[in-house]
């Protein structure tokens, strides 16, 4: 079959790889992400793409990036997290790597390849919620990914939850992803580590005493080991996660939600809150059917996969 090339340009990492009409991964290519300098990110993703093409023969590229992409799959309008205003990042792109290129919001992105290949493979109906760095959302509807009138739908990371609340890298206050994100448990985690809590004190101890080193990770593998702190933190976001999807099914009426990003390697420790605050939340409960909320399938590989086969249709 016709092999693609996908990149998803994750707050962390860069991973791109060569992904056939199966969605199998033939080859894969990740570097450290230049966290927000934007021309150094655009150089970390052709010499990517540059390196798979020395590979293999491929004739499209998708790349998945964390923002507002127009309709015609080419110019970043604007991101929250990073400094893009206004790129035209196809092009730029397309200079540089010699092969068609096409922008993607990286959470689209991740909700096709789970929804071509993953936890949404049995459903027509989809939303993905990613919690990492922002929280992303991507949806399928009817079997098609939605885009919006403006290629910027699903931009579930912005919605206000709390009147006035903690201020966004967008620019607002008070969006889901300033409580619903990775980002939102490690800063709580470390301002309580910080103002000296005895609670965060064995999470503290785990970062060898240095309140920066508390990562997403760190509170999960303390979570996991049973660290009352870490849990609660686990169930606080869970709780966030949980009523924010419900107030999205009254809108939406998914047949899944998927949870994907970093954070959903907490698994349960993550899953049964959310699941709770939904059900609990659901308005109709007990008189409506009820959507499954799963771990999505295809982990940090959901993007590339998502964006590769974007590409090639
Ligand atoms: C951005 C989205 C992105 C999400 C996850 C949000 O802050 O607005 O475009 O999908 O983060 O990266
Ligand atoms: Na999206
Ligand atoms: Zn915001």
């Amino acid at each position: 079959g016709t092999l693609a090339c996908g990149v998803d340009v994750g707050g962390t990492k860069i991973l791109g790889g060569v992904v056939d009409e199966d969605g199998t991964i033939l080859d894969e290519v990740r570097v450290d992400s230049p966290a927000t300098d934007v021309e150094a990110i655009e150089a970390a993703i052709a010499a990517v793409v540059k390196e798979l093409a020395s590979r293999h023969e491929f004739r499209s590229v998708g790349v998945g990036a964390a923002g507002y992409i127009d309709k015609a799959r080419s110019t970043v309008m604007f991101a929250p997290n990073i400094a893009w205003r206004d790129v035209n990042l196809r092009e730029r792109l397309e200079k540089q790597v010699g092969v068609s290129v096409v922008i993607e919001n990286d959470a689209n992105a991740a909700a096709w390849g789970e929804f071509a290949y993953g936890a949404g493979a049995d459903v027509d109906d989809l939303l993905l919620v990613t919690v990492g760095t922002g929280v992303g959302g991507g949806l399928v509807l009817d079997g098609e990914l939605y885009r919006g009138a403006f290629g910027v739908g699903a931009e579930i990371g912005h919605m206000r939850v709390v009147p006035n609340g903690i201020l966004c890298g967008c620019g607002n206050k008070g969006c889901f992803e300033q409580y619903a994100s990775g980002s939102a448990l490690v800063r709580d985690a470390r301002a309580a580590a910080s103002a000296g809590s005895l609670l965060a004190r064995g999470l503290l101890d785990r970062a060898g005493g240095d309140t920066a080193r508390i990562t997403g990770p760190l509170v999960t593998e303390a979570a996991r080991d049973g660290d009352p702190f870490a849990v609660e933190a686990l169930t606080t976001l869970g709780m966030w996660l949980g009523e924010g999807i419900a107030s999205l099914t009254a809108v939406l009426d998914p047949a899944v939600v998927a949870i994907g990003g970093g954070v959903a390697d907490a698994d349960e420790l993550l899953l049964g809150p959310t699941r709770r605050a939904f059900a609990a939340q659901l308005t109709g409960r007990g008189h409506r059917p009820v959507l499954e909320i799963r771990k999505a399938s295809l982990g940090n590989r959901a993007g590339l996969i998502g964006a590769a086969d974007l590409a090639r249709r």
